[in-house]
């Protein structure tokens, strides 16, 4: 499973991508409105030059020429920019539109199979089932994935889950689990996902015994 940052933090997107188990980023209106009074499509082009794969921006159209015709714009700033568009009626017929001009569509806010199957029709690149949301209203959320993960693979059709609204690294490991091609990560997930208390415990133990060794040795 690929692991995206979540995240329209510049700093925190070059620390995923220097170590090196960065693949792409997703961002959002809300994760934007976070870094302040920025340039949108400058941050998003820094953004792509960073990343060595795919970044989703999102529209905020929501009827179809709207969102086509924004789709349109955005896909010029930048080779790996892929296109959010909302899992709606009109996002649909966006996307059929926008995959005839081989334009990616990440088929974001998604919250069901039924709406990741249209998607899939639609000839969207990615579906985002965002699983903490789900949660958040005592539903599956790991259970959609599973289940879109699953019809994907039944028809073997081409399109990408992304596991998204990950709130902590067991997300991660059941999205990774049910198969999922990418969970979208906040950074702090990312960190929490390397950090072992028994590891830190691990290193200062084998350090206290070698500096006994040293010392006995007369070396310290
Ligand atoms: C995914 O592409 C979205 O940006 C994101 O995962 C939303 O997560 P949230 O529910 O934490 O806002």
């Amino acid at each position: 499973m690929k692991i995206f940052l979540d995240t329209a933090n510049i700093e925190h997107i070059s620390h995923g991508v220097r170590l090196g188990v960065v693949a792409g980023v997703t961002t959002n209106p809300s994760l934007v409105s976070r870094e302040g009074n920025v340039d949108y499509r400058k941050l998003v082009q820094e953004i792509c030059s960073i990343v060595p794969g795919p970044v989703s921006t999102e529209v905020l159209g929501q009827d179809v020429q709207t969102m086509v015709t924004e789709a349109r714009e955005i896909a010029k700033w930048a080779d790996n920019i892929v296109v959010k568009i909302p899992a709606t009626l009109e996002g649909v017929e966006a996307t059929s539109v926008l995959a005839k001009e081989n334009i990616k569509v990440n088929l974001t806010l998604c919250f069901a199979l039924n709406q990741a199957l249209l998607g899939a029709a639609a000839g969207a690149t990615f579906i985002s089932p965002f699983v903490g949301r789900l949660d958040d209203i005592g539903e599956d959320g790991m259970k959609v994935v599973s289940d879109i993960v699953e019809y994907l693979d039944y028809y073997q059709l081409p399109t990408q889950v992304i596991a998204a609204s990950i709130r902590h690294p067991q997300h991660c490991l059941a999205a990774a689990r049910v198969g999922a091609h990418i969970a979208t990560v906040p950074y702090e997930v990312l960190l929490q996902l390397i950090r072992h208390p028994l590891t830190d415990i691990g290193i200062e133990r084998f350090r206290n015994d070698w500096k006994r060794v040293m010392a006995r040795e007369g070396l310290l």
